[in-house]
């Protein structure tokens, strides 16, 4: 905690340059104590503890309490805490139509599709690959129609070795997504911890066999690819917003987000949330929606799974819309995103609204 002690108003000026923060005052033998509030306080509740104590300890010193509650204006302009409640939207039912979002009105879009008949979470969930590239072309087709101008889409998709045979999934993604209009941006490894638990261990194999022709390596590898509706429109943003979402290139430095290969671990199996689910890591939309959008904006996830984009969204003060196809995981979702039964405190606003919309049994309507 930074103490600066303020004995007049020239000092209490430098006081206010070094703190550049919100400042508490004391008055002690010494002169008037300025600290930077402690962390762990709401920001408005502490506003109003402040503004009480500069009431009563100053008020015979009527040069310095009007200085003081001028910076405190100032300081509350700036370091108030981002009040804006959020919105979440889970529909449940089938993304292949997303008719409830209007055209262009999402502002980055964050999913892992199932993939193909992956044996353990998928097994024969598809009649074929063509059917299953039936579903990814009808995503992409309506991501690209919800998404605005500009804006961004991000998936988490990788190829799926079934039966000795590997689907080229995210190549043929590309295309789709291409075909439905996208720019193809960029594409980030994922790559997972070297202990990663959940695949099959293909390369005991060669350890047992140390022949030519018995060599099949583990996959720690996922892509993230990433794609853009047109050309972002960087002055259509304000200053204050743009100020709001800044990212911290500390963080960018330190975890190396700066290039194409991304060291994230996994969900673990087992996690209680995640069960029977393949989640992903919430560091993954983490960054995205740090990256990709803005304060308030809407983040959609048209394959939800457990939440975890959401829910990154929330923490992030951004809107979210979600859809999921199986109406079991409603309750994980509700649990995850911080609506549960009594679990509301560790989200900043309480005021954030969840709405959940059951889609009538038709052709996109949910599965139990
Ligand atoms: C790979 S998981 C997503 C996991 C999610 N990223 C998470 O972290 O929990 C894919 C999810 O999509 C859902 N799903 C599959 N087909 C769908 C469809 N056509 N419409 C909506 N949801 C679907 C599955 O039930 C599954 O929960």
């Amino acid at each position: 905690m930074a103490k600066v002690k303020v004995k007049n108003k020239k000092a209490l000026r430098l006081a206010k340059e070094k703190l550049r923060g919100v400042v508490s005052l004391s008055k002690t033998k010494h002169g008037i104590i300025a600290k930077k509030w402690p962390r762990k306080k709401s920001k408005k509740a502490l506003y109003e503890i402040q503004k009480e104590i500069i009431k009563s300890k100053l008020s015979k010193n009527q040069g310095v309490k009007d200085a003081v509650l001028e910076e405190l204006v100032e300081t509350k302009k700036h370091t108030q805490p981002d009040v804006t409640a959020t919105n979440h939207k889970l529909i449940v039912g089938n993304c292949m139509s997303m008719a409830e979002i209007p055209d262009g009105s999402v502002h980055l879009m964050i999913t892992s599709p199932p993939y193909f008949n992956a044996p353990f979470d998928y097994k024969g969930l598809f009649k074929s690959y063509e059917q299953y590239l039936g579903v990814l072309k009808s995503f992409a087709e309506e991501t690209y129609r919800v998404l605005q101008d500009g804006r961004i889409a991000v998936l988490n998709i990788d190829d799926m070795l079934i039966d000795g045979e590997k689907y080229p999934i995210a190549a043929d993604a590309v295309k789709i997504f291409q075909q439905a209009g996208f720019r193809y941006r960029d594409k980030i490894v994922w790559k997972k911890p070297d202990g990663y638990l959940r695949i099959s261990r293909r390369s005991g194999v060669i350890l047992q066999n140390p022949y030519p022709m018995y060599f099949y390596p583990d996959n720690l590898l996922e892509s993230i690819v990433i794609f853009q509706k047109g050309r972002f429109d960087y002055r259509s943003i304000s200053k204050d917003v743009r100020e709001k979402s800044k990212v911290d290139t500390k963080e960018i430095q330190k975890n190396r987000w700066y290039m194409t290969l991304w060291e994230m671990n996994n969900v673990m199996p087992g996690s209680s949330l995640e069960k029977d689910i393949a989640a992903f890591p919430e560091e993954l939309p983490y960054r995205a929606i740090k990256l990709f959008s803005y304060k308030n904006e809407t983040v959609l996830d048209p394959f939800a799974g457990s939440g975890t984009t959401m829910k990154k969204a929330r923490e992030l003060g951004r809107n979210s819309i979600g859809f999921e196809i199986k109406k079991s995981l409603v309750s994980t979702i509700k649990t995850k995103l911080g609506f549960g039964d009594a679990q509301k405190t560790f989200f900043a606003n309480q005021n954030d609204k969840l709405e959940i919309i059951y889609r009538e049994a038709d052709k996109y309507g949910y599965i139990s």
